[in-house]
């Protein structure tokens, strides 16, 4: 016995050394896959930014400090990530402000990752534990994470606007450094604009701030690269409650007062909730159409769609969303893209607990429904590897991975837990959690070791590690999951199958009772062989392709192209170049490239619409595009 597990050993470790690439499976989940920087050496404190906004080169030039501590003083070389910069200087910066110049080299480039960006270290440079690299740049107008928006594709029309998305990887699109969720930095920035505009960051922006061209910003708690952001236009600001306010070109000013008017009552509830929110102010800044998400959770001012806009303030979970973030996310930081459950999952979660808190338990149901739904649907297309809350993730690229897994199966995790527990115990519970981890960054394992001490043990019986381990590391949903239900949404449903029966006339439909999720359902409850009649009486008496809410127009446009419904083409041509959210145009060309007819009107429409789009929604869609086959 012995001498046979002797063996298997033996063979185990020939075999792993027969492959080159090291031991057959060296996955470490707590190391970040997609940063190329020597994070165990050096690590980044502090980023002080000084960069020139030139909107007619489409370049940010300047430079950035980084300050570091050094781990290990036997290093002899720093990496940083870059993506398309362009590198003129490096220096060392001593104690009393004197510069020598570094020599450097770029590193091999990869598609996903960029290219490192490797600078020497001479014996003797590292002094202290401290090291200060100073690198003089300059953006380039590909810079994946900015987008150059001439005047026409603003609101006003009349001036040009520029703004970031750093996550996932593309911070080291605008500035050189360690671009991994792992290391945490505050950061100062002087930024220079035209005089007429305005520059914001995730930092302390000032409502009263007079333009003229010069900012000055401090990010004085530590947040990871991810959430670096920047954004310069002609914004103008409206207060929404004492700490809460919105920013805007003043075309879209007063509507988003009025769509976002609860922002305060939000924030007041979820420090109530979750414990004290950290960051100063709260503000939103709503961007041009092309912004390529629902929303971003940039530190103190999160980025938002104008697509929510809808006038009826139906959208605004997008907002408890990334306010949400600033307990999960932004204070307690996912290690690596693998762990973005721990962002997301989390986050959605208490999204839907501060929907309840402001609006009523019949919405929130909706909500929590057609997330559902949507896991479902994720579980058929995304692959098993990927599916569990916590899989392994060294290949790829962190904007198109698990689909909308991480959300949905980590809301219903927390569900779960929630169930089990009773909402005191696990509120309770999520409150020291965010004071425990408060401004670190942590895995999955650390989660799972920190709940089974507070929560699993301290009241036994109830669930065990076992089972959460089935939620971290298996595909699918475990047996006993919730499963979330609305009275209403059912409703919707019966009406969508009643009609397509025949039984009930289009008039009959009660779509005035309905909130647009219900809308979202019935049209996800339609069956598959309705003829071109039929969804023209729905859209003439729904007014489907008309719609100003960007969700139902979602659903209906992502329908019309499964079904091929050629009358509504010219329409849905314009609900591509109306929304650059990824969410809101990618499905819609998915399903044209699906449907076996229309790759290559596809093709075109996204080849007509693609200036307007943002760097990260044209990669997403060209993947979809290419990836699908008639
Ligand atoms: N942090 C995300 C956006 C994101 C995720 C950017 C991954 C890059 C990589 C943000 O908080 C988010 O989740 N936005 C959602 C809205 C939400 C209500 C589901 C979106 O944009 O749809
Ligand atoms: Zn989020």
């Amino acid at each position: 016995m012995l001498r046979h597990s002797v063996l298997i050993s033996i063979t185990v470790l020939l075999l792993s050394c027969a492959n080159d690439d090291g031991p057959a499976d060296s996955y470490d989940p707590a190391h970040d896959y997609f940063s190329f920087a020597n994070t165990e050496q050096f690590v980044m404190r502090h980023l002080e930014l000084n960069l020139d906004v030139d909107f007619s080169a489409e370049q940010m030039r300047g430079h950035a400090i980084l300050h570091m501590t050094v781990l290990d003083a036997t290093a002899t070389e720093i990496v940083l990530d870059t993506r398309d910069l362009n590198i003129e200087q490096v220096s060392f910066l001593a104690g009393d402000g004197t510069r020598t110049t570094a020599q450097y080299r770029f590193g091999e480039s990869d598609a996903v990752m960029g290219t490192p960006l490797i600078i020497h270290v001479p014996a003797g440079t590292v002094q202290q534990s401290e090291l200060s690299v100073r690198l003089d740049y300059e953006t380039s107008p590909e810079s994946s994470a900015l987008q150059w928006l001439p005047p026409e594709l603003t609101a006003g029309g009349k001036q040009p606007l520029v703004f970031s998305q750093s996550q996932a990887i593309h911070a080291r699109s605008w500035v050189p450094l360690q671009d991994t969720p792992a290391v945490r930095f505050t950061y100062d920035a002087m930024i220079t604009t035209p005089t007429e505009l305005l520059a914001v960051m995730s930092a302390n922006n000032d409502p009263l701030t007079p333009r003229g061209g010069e900012y000055r910003f401090e990010m004085p708690q530590p947040i990871p690269s991810y959430l670096l952001a920047i954004a310069v236009g002609n914004f103008y600001f409206a207060p929404l409650g004492k700490d809460t306010g919105v920013y805007t070109e003043p075309e879209l000013l007063d509507a988003s007062a009025y769509e976002f008017a609860d922002t305060q009552d939000m924030l007041d509830a979820a420090e109530k909730q979750f414990g004290p929110y950290r960051w100063g102010r709260y503000d939103l800044l709503v961007l041009p159409p092309s912004f390529p998400y629902g929303g971003m959770e940039n530190p103190r001012l999160s980025f938002i769609t104008p697509s929510l806009l809808a006038g009826d303030r139906s959208l605004v979970s997008v907002v408890a969303h990334e306010l949400a973030h600033s307990w999960s996310g932004n204070l307690v930081s996912n290690a690596t893209w693998r762990d973005g459950w721990l962002n997301e999952g989390v986050t959605s979660y208490l999204e839907a607990r501060l929907m309840e808190i402001i609006y009523d338990n019949d919405r929130v149901d909706e909500e929590r429904v057609i997330g559902y739904e949507e896991l479902l649907l994720n579980f058929d297309f995304v692959p098993i590897e990927q599916q569990p809350l916590a899989p392994r993730f060294d290949t790829g690229d962190p904007d198109d991975f698990q689909g909308t897994i991480a959300y949905h199966k980590g809301q219903l995790f927390l569900q779960f837990l929630e169930n089990e527990y009773g909402r005191e115990t696990f509120d309770s519970f999520l409150a020291s959690y965010f004071d425990e981890f408060a401004f670190q960054t942590i895995t999955t394992e650390v989660f799972v070791d920190y709940l089974d001490a507070n929560l699993l043990q301290s009241q036994p019986g109830i669930v065990s590690r076992q089972q959460v381990e089935q939620w971290m590391y298996e595909p699918g949903l475990p047996d006993d999951a919730p499963i979330p239900r609305s009275s209403t949404l059912d409703g919707a449903a019966s009406s969508a199958r009643a009609w397509a029966l025949g039984e009930t006339d289009v008039q009959d439909i009660p779509v005035a009772e309905w909130s647009p999720q219900a809308m979202v359902h019935f049209l996800n409850s339609l069956p598959a062989d309705l003829g071109s009649d039929r969804l023209r009486n729905l859209d003439e008496a729904l007014g489907l392709s008309e719609t100003r809410n960007a969700e139902i127009g979602r659903t209906w446009f992502i329908q019309v192209a499964q079904r091929r419904y050629e009358p509504a083409y010219e329409k849905l041509q314009e609900y591509l170049n109306r929304y650059g959210r990824t969410r809101l145009v990618k499905p819609v060309y998915a399903a044209m490239a699906a449907n076996g007819q229309d790759r290559e009107l596809a093709n075109s429409m996204f080849a007509a619409a693609r200036s307007q789009y943002h760097p990260i929604t044209i990669a997403a869609i060209s993947r979809v595009l290419l990836s699908a086959h008639d």
